[in-house]
């Protein structure tokens, strides 16, 4: 393992040393018992590549196709709340790094920045939206992002209420730093209830008012996936919201697959949730994801400024790349089917390394 291998893997370590304690406890907490932000992670470690030989991996082509054209790399940028409570440049910093990697950033619509200074930074970048109980509230911040280049509409759906935390609520975050939200709330109507009675016909209103494709992010059910498809989505997002919302939700490793070969290339399908390191992102892929996005470790790779998620980036590239020359592939499309479920025993091997 190279010095750098061990930086990304310590990354939260650091993190925790270097950030006030209700900043990192804020990122790092999962709902309740913590049972499914706990499990994240290594239920990666629950699946095996089957590897080719023989295959020219001289040229390793890392980029893959998005909702609005191609990405370079298969890994993005999931919408997280409060970046400037990491580090004071915050998502412009995020956003910087990730437009050299010709990168996608999904913009949580709690940003402590406007849309428009994200959009100045070149960055492809797509809105995160929940939706109000009062639709109409929604509109003003929609428009505006439309208006500044936003390339998709992610709606999360996987929070009809927020789910209770013990480790550190937010609002003691915003109380600390009362000048890093609202940016764009006055717009994402900050106060209004989330919508209890989401369903289907919000994705055929939110494209009509937007015009853009809607990607739906926290799926975990294949029957859902299906709807998703059906009511037009143009991706389906598999995710449990890094495990803040309910816990015990089945780990995204595991409800990836089902939700895969129920879109059946319908639509785009996406995950998160305890991607850690290129194996992580190829495991992903191989798996039928078409791209994978990454949140805690954007937060504390942000402890180190634009630099620090530049690293990250390089890091997780050097990784991805090393892994798909192992498995034989040349592009991120020859990873597609490489993986399979792994026996028991290597599950609970898999459980001892932690
Ligand atoms: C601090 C924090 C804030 C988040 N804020 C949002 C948000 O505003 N909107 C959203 O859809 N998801 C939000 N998420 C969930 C992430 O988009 C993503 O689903 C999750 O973090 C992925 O898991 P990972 O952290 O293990 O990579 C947040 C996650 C964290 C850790």
């Amino acid at each position: 393992m190279s010095e750098d291998a061990r930086w990304l893997a310590g990354l939260g370590e650091q993190a925790r040393a270097r950030l006030p304690r209700e900043v990192y406890d804020y990122v790092a907490q999962g709902a309740r018992e913590g049972v499914t932000a706990g499990e994240a992670a290594w239920a990666w470690h629950g699946h095996r590549l089957h590897p080719h030989v023989l295959r020219d991996v001289t040229d390793v082509d890392l980029s893959v196709p998005v909702l609005d054209g191609r990405a370079g790399v298969p890994w993005g940028i999931a919408p997280t709340t409060l970046q400037g409570a990491v580090h004071p440049d915050g998502e412009l910093a995020v956003a910087r790094a990730t437009a050299e990697v010709d990168g996608l950033m999904v913009l949580t619509s709690n940003a402590g920045v406007t849309v428009e200074e994200v959009a100045a930074t070149g960055v492809r970048w797509w809105l995160q939206a929940y939706l109000p109980s009062d639709r109409t509230l929604a509109i003003p911040l929609l428009r505006r992002a439309v208006a500044a280049g936003a390339g998709a509409v992610v709606l999360t759906v996987d929070t009809p209420v927020v789910a209770t935390k013990y480790a550190a609520e937010r609002a003691a975050v915003e109380r600390r730093h009362p000048d890093l939200v609202g940016t764009n709330l006055e717009l994402a109507a900050p106060n209004a209830e989330k919508a209890l009675d989401l369903g289907p016909h919000d994705l055929d209103w939110l494209r009509e008012l937007t015009g853009l494709p809607v990607v739906v992010k926290g799926v975990l059910r294949a029957d859902d996936a299906v709807r998703c498809v059906q009511a037009g989505a143009a991706a389906v997002w598999v995710s449990n919201h890094g495990g803040r919302q309910l816990d015990r939700a089945v780990a995204t490793a595991a409800a990836l697959p089902d939700v895969v070969a129920a879109v059946g290339g319908r639509a785009q399908v996406y995950v998160d949730g305890g991607v850690r390191s290129g194996i992580d992102v190829v495991t992903a892929l191989a798996l039928g994801a078409d791209a994978v996005f990454l949140g805690r470790p954007v937060m504390w790779a942000l402890v180190e400024g634009e630099l620090g998620v530049a690293r990250m980036h390089r890091e997780i590239g050097v990784q991805t790349v090393e892994t798909l020359r192992l498995a034989g592939c040349s592009s991120v499309s020859d990873a597609r089917g490489l993986a399979s479920p792994a026996g028991l025993r290597s599950l609970a091997q898999a459980a001892d390394l932690q």
